[in-house]
């Protein structure tokens, strides 16, 4: 038996170098073992606790597809769908919800951090808060339960959110007897949190991010931006200690960095450290942006491809929640 991998990505924003480090990458990664069964995903419903306008939705939303075909996601092998196509995650969703602790959401760190910044402002706590952000852990629960999911690849910001599906599987279980697989996340170790051009984690929420398929001049641009402290050009440089040193492992071959090592040690100019970044990445990105941007031109094909992959996804999804209703005494 194949072991199941899944992971979504939220449409909340232009897909950046941590998603892709952090996320993406790993998990295309994983995709290319036989041993696993990939199912990736937009989790549009997810995005929607924040994007409330019609055409930025529609556009994030064609953007995360876009980015996992344009970066090699195989719709043949994957399961690639969109999170809105597949009734049946929100159906057990509700089912899930009647077996959460409230407080278990209370603590969930989205939603627990507004209400810290609220106390903290002098404002009501609840401010700001819907009930999608409230309930997003139940609902991402869904996502990979209903799969039967044994390994969930993200950053590190999203391993509570794992760990409170493993919680509700349990309770359920406990009840029910075995029924959901208990979900493990699969850290990137290295780069769990990419630092940003501010050098505070990489994030849409910090404005700190240097797009994934940024064209090449806004690109260098950015690249330019990232904060480097004052060491001469000539004198030594600790590259485990420099993002820009972490970005250029992710797209450079093992000479190359070999080599990259060594020049940091005994001296590079960031300035020219960086250029080096850009040529690395420009190299590495140039294929992909241009298919990205094909993709996003021609969205027939886009809603093509999620729409078999919604029909793949159900096909999977229909029995066993079927199951889960039997055992609840709905069917
Ligand atoms: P953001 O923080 O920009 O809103 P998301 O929450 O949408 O990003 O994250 C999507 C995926 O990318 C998650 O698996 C998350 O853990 C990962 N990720 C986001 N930012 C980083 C980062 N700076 N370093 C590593 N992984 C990240
Ligand atoms: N919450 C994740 C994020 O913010 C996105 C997500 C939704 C997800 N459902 C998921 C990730 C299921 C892994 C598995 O990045």
């Amino acid at each position: 038996m194949k072991k199941q991998v899944l992971t979504g990505i939220k449409p909340t924003g232009r897909v950046h170098l941590g998603n892709y480090i952090g996320a993406i990458k790993p998990a295309l990664e994983l995709a290319q073992n036989e041993m696993y069964q990939p199912a990736y995903f937009v989790a549009d419903y997810h995005g929607l606790t924040k994007i409330h306008d019609k055409e930025e939705m529609s556009q994030l939303s064609r953007g995360i597809a876009a980015t996992w075909l344009a970066l090699g996601l195989d719709p043949e092998k994957a399961i690639f769908y969109r999170q809105s196509d597949v009734p049946e995650i929100f159906e057990l969703s509700w089912i899930l919800a009647c077996f959460t602790p409230k407080g278990l959401m209370n603590r969930a760190h989205a939603y627990k951090s507004i209400v810290e910044e609220n106390a903290h402002t002098g404002r009501e706590s609840d401010t700001g808060v819907n009930m999608g952000v409230f309930t997003y852990p139940i609902l991402m629960s869904a996502d990979i339960l209903l799969f039967q999911t044994d390994l969930v690849p993200v950053g590190k910001d999203q391993i509570q959110h794992v760990e409170i599906a493993r919680d509700i599987a349990e309770n359920f279980n406990h009840t029910y007897g075995d029924t959901f697989t208990l979900p493990q996340h699969v850290i990137e170790k290295e780069t769990a949190v990419l630092p940003g051009l501010d050098g505070r984690k990489m994030s849409k929420s910090y404005n700190n991010t240097i797009p994934l398929f940024e064209e090449p001049k806004k690109l260098q641009k950015l690249i330019n931006k990232i904060k480097t402290d004052s060491t001469p050009p000539e004198a030594p440089k600790n590259p485990d200690d420099s993002i820009i040193f972490t970005l250029y492992k992710e797209f450079a071959a093992e000479d190359q960095i070999n080599e990259m090592r060594s020049r940091f040690t005994s001296g590079i100019s960031w300035g020219q450290a960086k250029k080096e970044l850009f040529d690395v990445m420009n190299a590495r990105l140039e294929e992909p942006r241009q298919k990205y941007n094909e993709l996003m031109e021609t969205p027939e094909k886009l809603n093509e491809i999620l729409q078999a992959g919604a029909e793949k996804a159900r096909q999977k999804a229909r029995p066993f929640l079927e199951e889960v209703k039997i055992k609840i005494g709905l069917q």
